[in-house]
């Protein structure tokens, strides 16, 4: 019953589209998941009650309420997905604190990467505690084509302590732009750069679940 937290602490890095992705590809999987909105935006929630292929959605309100109803998610949920704020708050740390896996978007620019760094800290921090948990996982999002900044950011990352850099790199693509307003995802939209973003996603996502075996 593993769960998933995307988290960042910054804004835009692509936590709720990522998370909303990966509760989309895991339910064509045929698989039972619940999407943990932790975000005082409400970004999944809003996305998902929109969406034609219902997918469960649990608010938060707060920390508190995440320790006290993630247990009882675990009892009906066997996938979990948490989308998290952007803050380095209570919240973020109790998901920290409860994630199986902590899978981190980042934009590949400076600011993008220094505050990464930050929320790495957190983990560090819960990876002590919990004996190596969360397990942790950080990529590019939304880097653009031909462009060098890719290359310098995952250089960054590597240097990370505590979580490994997938070399799965999502890049910025109109079609997942898109998904948001068109209350859909690139899972359920035709068309051949919708295609090109599924394929990276799913490369993605095959990385974070193998991810949570070591
Ligand atoms: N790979 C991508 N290609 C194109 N647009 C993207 C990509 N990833 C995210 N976006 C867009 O970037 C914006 C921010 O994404 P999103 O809301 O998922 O980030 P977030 O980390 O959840 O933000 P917040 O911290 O505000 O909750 C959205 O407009 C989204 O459509
Ligand atoms: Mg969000």
């Amino acid at each position: 019953m593993p769960i998933i937290a995307v988290i960042n602490q910054k804004g835009g890095a692509g936590k709720s589209t990522i998370a909303v992705h990966l509760a989309r590809w895991l339910s064509k999987k045929r698989k039972t998941v619940v999407v943990v909105d932790a975000d005082a935006q409400q970004s999944s929630s809003k996305w998902l009650a929109r969406i034609e292929h219902s997918i469960p959605c649990h608010i938060l309100q707060d920390s508190d309420a995440l320790l006290e109803d993630l247990p009882k998610l675990i009892e009906s949920y066997p996938w979990i997905v948490v989308d998290g704020p952007a803050a380095l708050s209570e919240m973020t740390r109790a998901i920290v604190l409860s994630a199986d896996l902590a899978l981190i978007p980042c934009q590949p620019t400076g600011v993008d990467l220094e505050s990464a760094s930050d929320t790495v800290r957190l983990i560090q921090q819960a990876q002590r505690i919990r004996k190596g948990e969360p397990k942790a996982l950080i990529f590019v999002n939304r880097a653009v084509k031909g462009t060098k900044l890719k290359d310098e950011a995952l250089e960054v990352l590597r240097m990370l302590p505590s979580v490994k850099v997938l070399d799965t790199v999502i890049h910025q693509r109109q079609a997942i732009a898109d998904c948001f307003g068109q209350n859909s995802t690139v899972f359920d939209l035709p068309g051949t750069s919708t295609g090109i973003a599924r394929r990276e996603l799913v490369e993605l996502f095959e990385q974070a679940v193998r991810g949570l075996d070591g």
